[in-house]
C-alpha cells in the first residue's frame, strides 16, 4: 500500500501483535479497564496490568501513560484516553490529536521504536471514522518525524469499515 512511510494497516486483534515494543490502549480516565480494545488488552495481559494501572491514579483525556505489559509479549502498554464524541464542538479533534502525539512522545521516552495502535475513540466513544482515521494517520506521521527513534506504527483495525476509513486516510 502506498501512503506514509513506517505506517501499516492490519485487520484483527491488536493483542496478537508480538512484533512491536508497545501496544497503545484506548482507555478511559480511570485506567481501570473497560470494554472494547481496553478489555481485550487487560484480558490478554492479566491482573498484573491492572495492578500497575491502579498505581497511576488515572489519566486525563488527551494524555498518555505507560506501564509494563503483563503477560503480553511486548515491553510496554501505552494507555491513552480519547475524547467522547459530542458533536465536534467540544475540542474533540484537538484531544484526539493530543492522544496520538503523547503516545508517540511517551514511546520515544521509553525507547519503544515499534508501536501498535487501535482506532482511538472510534468505538464506544463514537468518533466519526473518517475524521478519526485522518487525525490518526496525519498526527502519527508528524510525530514520527519529530521523534525519529519511533520508526514503525502498525494500526490494528477491528472492523471492515474502520479498516476502509484508515485505508482512505493513508492513501491521502
Ligand atoms: N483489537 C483492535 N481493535 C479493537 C479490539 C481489539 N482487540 N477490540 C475493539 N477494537 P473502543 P474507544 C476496536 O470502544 O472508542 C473502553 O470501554 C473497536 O472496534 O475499544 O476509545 C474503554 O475502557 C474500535 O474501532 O475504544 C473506554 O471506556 C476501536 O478499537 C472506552 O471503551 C476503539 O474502540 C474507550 O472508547
Amino acid at each position: 500500500m502506498s501512503g506514509v512511510s513506517g505506517i501499516t494497516l492490519h485487520q484483527g486483534d491488536i493483542t496478537t501483535d508480538a512484533s512491536v515494543d508497545a501496544i497503545v490502549n484506548a482507555a478511559n480516565e480511570s485506567l481501570l479497564g473497560g470494554g472494547g480494545v481496553d478489555g481485550a488488552i487487560h484480558r490478554a495481559a492479566g491482573p498484573e496490568l491492572l495492578e500497575e494501572c491502579r498505581r497511576l491514579g488515572g489519566c486525563r483525556t488527551g494524555d498518555a501513560k505507560v506501564t509494563g505489559a503483563g503477560r503480553l509479549p511486548v515491553s510496554h502498554i501505552i494507555h491513552t484516553v480519547g475524547p467522547i464524541w459530542r458533536g465536534g464542538g467540544a475540542g474533540e479533534r484537538e484531544l484526539l490529536t493530543s492522544c496520538y502525539e503523547r503516545s508517540v512522545e511517551v514511546a520515544a521516552q521509553h525507547d519503544c521504536a515499534r508501536l501498535a495502535f487501535p482506532a482511538v475513540s472510534c468505538g464506544v466513544y463514537g468518533y466519526p471514522l473518517d475524521e478519526g482515521a485522518e487525525v490518526a494517520i496525519t498526527t502519527v506521521a508528524a510525530a514520527m518525524q519529530r521523534y525519529p527513534t519511533v520508526v514503525q506504527a502498525r494500526f490494528w483495525l477491528f472492523s471492515e469499515a474502520t479498516y476502509a476509513a484508515f485505508a482512505r486516510a493513508l492513501e491521502g
